[in-house]
C-alpha cells in the first residue's frame, strides 16, 4: 500500500469511528447556576456517579519561553471559590514553563456524557503549607520519584532510574515527614469556565462564564 493509499484509507477508518454515541444528557443553560464552580462540581459529580474512568483527568496546556504550546494529562487536587487546583514539580517542564507564563489552560473531557469544560487563566503556586500537604498525601513512591526532581529528563539507563529510586525510597521511608519544597499546588483561578454539551444532532450547547470582577456573566456561544 502506498503513502497516498494509507493516508486515505486511516481517513476512512477514521471517519468510520462513531463519536458522541451517548445516551447523552440534556443540558439547560438557562437554568445554569450564577456560579461556575457549583456547575462543574455536578457535571463531574455526575461522571463519578456514573462510573466514568479518571473523571478528575484533565489536560493542562502551558506556553512555554518561545511563546511555543505544551499540554499533558494532570489529576484534580482541588476547586474552590479560589480556582482550580493540580500539583507537578516545579522543575519539571511545566513547572518551568508556569514560572515564565504563569498562565494556562484546563480541559476536561467525559466523552460518556459528552461534555467538556475547558478553563483559561492565571496559575499561582501555593503557600510552602499548602504544596507540603499535597506531597505528604502521595504514595511513598511518588514521594520518592519527586525527589530525584529528574521529570521528563532523558532516561539513559533504567538500572540507573531504579538505584535511584530505591535509594530514594529509603530515604522517604526513613524520614515520612520529608517534604520537597518543589513539589508545587497550583491554582489556577479562571477568567473564562466554558461547558459544552454534545448532541448526537450536532447542535451542541455551550455556555460560557466570563469572569466580571468577583461576578460571573454567562453567555452562550454559537456550536
Ligand atoms: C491520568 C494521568 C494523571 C497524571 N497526573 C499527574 C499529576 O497530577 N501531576 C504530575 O506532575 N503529572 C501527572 N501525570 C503525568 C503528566 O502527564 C506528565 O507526563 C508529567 O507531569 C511531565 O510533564 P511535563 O514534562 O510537561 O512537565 C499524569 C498523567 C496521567 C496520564
Amino acid at each position: 500500500m502506498g503513502d497516498g493509499e494509507r493516508g486515505h484509507a486511516v481517513r476512512e477508518w477514521l471517519r468510520g469511528i462513531d463519536v458522541f454515541a451517548g445516551p447523552l444528557p440534556e443540558f439547560e443553560p438557562e437554568r445554569a447556576p450564577a456560579d461556575p464552580v457549583r456547575l462543574f462540581l455536578s457535571w463531574l459529580s455526575d461522571a463519578v456517579a456514573d462510573g466514568l474512568r479518571d473523571p478528575h483527568a484533565m489536560t493542562l496546556s502551558t506556553v512555554d519561553e518561545d511563546g511555543d504550546p505544551d499540554a499533558r494529562t494532570l489529576v484534580l487536587k482541588g476547586v474552590d471559590a479560589s480556582g482550580w487546583q493540580f500539583a507537578g514539580h516545579a522543575f519539571s517542564p511545566k513547572g518551568h514553563q508556569l514560572a515564565v507564563h504563569p498562565r494556562g489552560a484546563l480541559t476536561f473531557y467525559w466523552p460518556e456524557h459528552g461534555r467538556q469544560v475547558r478553563l483559561r487563566g492565571p496559575v499561582a503556586p501555593g503557600t510552602a503549607g499548602a504544596s507540603a500537604a499535597d506531597f505528604l498525601g502521595r504514595s511513598a513512591t511518588a514521594r520518592a520519584e519527586s525527589l530525584l526532581a529528574r521529570q521528563s529528563q532523558y532516561l539513559a539507563d533504567a538500572a540507573e532510574r531504579d538505584q535511584a529510586l530505591e535509594k530514594s525510597l529509603t530515604l522517604v521511608e526513613r524520614e515520612p515527614s520529608l517534604v520537597d519544597s518543589a513539589w508545587t499546588l497550583y491554582t489556577l483561578a479562571p477568567t473564562e469556565v466554558e461547558f459544552w454539551q454534545a448532541a448526537r444532532s450536532r447542535v451542541h450547547t455551550r455556555l460560557r462564564y466570563e469572569r466580571t470582577g468577583a461576578d460571573w456573566q454567562r453567555f452562550q456561544l454559537w456550536p
